[in-house]
């Protein structure tokens, strides 16, 4: 992280009242447990200036932005760096390949585990829900779905959205080669869409950090989709050895289609199979090292120790 990037008080931006990234984020450690480090320092900035600095997270016009830091939660932290810019069947694109390739090179097995990171407000979760059930996996897969904000995991568990999204989410469901009508996978009050039970049957969110915390099962499938794209280059790396390390023998793993693959970092092969949407194929011997999902300091999310139902 550059040292010599700063943060301010908006109010009073005068170098009296700047303050250096580094010590930002070391005080920061301090004051709320939380490691900014893993993400890259430029969006780090943008979002502690944005969020956590501005005159009305100041108690009084005099409070220096060591003094607001200081007093920041862990929570603060976290809802400052999510970015929870979401909606169902984004970039329809990438649906279309799972259902054309993906899904079907997986389908002789006989129960699909996926990771879903970083889900946010789970209309990724629910699309991911919608696509196997249209191919016929039905009560065949579970989906872990993690994201280290847990209002953002509220919000999923509830699976409920403003109405007006109806419009916006039938569109794509559409270009993602749906089969059916999107109203059939939820009911409708004047303000809200909710999605239905049996949506959420396989599905189970959990809190969970991915640059502090592994799983300690094997998915056949990861989606973690425009989640690294806010990392530090090196957190990038060790993120996809960890995600492609935890990866079932002959599983995929997805990420967004904007970003940045540092490919020639990366310690294992990775194929492409599909351009658009950025999905690879990890076989065995590729991987950087088997059983990365239980390394070092990681601490492990296990498909057992989750299950808290879903609200029905
Ligand atoms: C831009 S959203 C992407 C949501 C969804 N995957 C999609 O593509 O539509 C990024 C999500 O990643 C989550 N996230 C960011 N850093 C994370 C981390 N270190 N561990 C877990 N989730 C993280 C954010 O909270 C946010 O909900």
């Amino acid at each position: 992280m550059n040292g010599q990037k700063t943060v301010y008080n908006k109010r009073e931006s005068s170098k009296r009242d700047t303050i250096r990234l580094d010590d930002a984020t070391n005080l920061i450690l301090k004051a709320s447990g939380y490691d900014l480090r893993p993400f890259a320092a430029e969006y780090t900035r943008a979002r502690l200036n944005r969020h956590l600095l501005p005159p009305h997270h100041a108690p009084s016009p005099s409070t220096s932005p060591h003094s607001q830091i200081t007093q920041l939660s862990r929570q603060d932290v976290i809802s400052a760096l999510s970015l929870n810019v979401t909606t169902m069947f984004r970039d329809p694109l990438f649906y279309c390949t799972l259902r054309r390739e993906v899904l079907p090179a997986l389908n002789a097995r006989k129960h699909l585990r996926i990771w879903e990171v970083g889900c946010a407000t789970g209309e990724e979760s629910y699309s991911l829900a919608i696509t196997l059930n249209e191919l016929g996996f039905a009560n065949r897969y579970t989906i872990v779905a993690t994201d280290f904000n847990a209002s953002a995991i509220e919000s999923a568990r509830r699976g409920k959205y403003n109405i007006k999204k109806a419009r916006a989410f039938t569109h794509n469901y559409h270009r993602a080669d749906g089969q059916y009508s999107f109203s059939d996978y939820y009911s409708a009050t004047s303000e809200f869409l909710i999605v239905s039970p049996e949506l959420r049957r396989n599905i189970f969110f959990r809190e969970a950090d991915v640059t502090k915390e592994g799983i300690d099962f094997r998915p056949d499938l990861i989606v973690c989709r425009n989640v690294i794209f806010y990392f530090s280059r090196r957190q990038q790396i060790e993120t996809l050895e960890l995600l492609s390390g935890s990866l079932n023998d002959g599983g995929f793993l997805c990420i967004g289609s904007k970003e940045p693959l540092p490919a020639h970092a990366l310690k294992f092969e990775m194929r492409e199979i599909s351009e658009g949407g950025r999905i690879f194929a990890v076989q065995a011997q590729d991987r950087a090292k088997p059983g990365l999902c239980h390394r070092g300091n990681l601490r492990s999310l296990t498909l057992t120790d989750q299950p808290r139902r879903n609200q029905e």
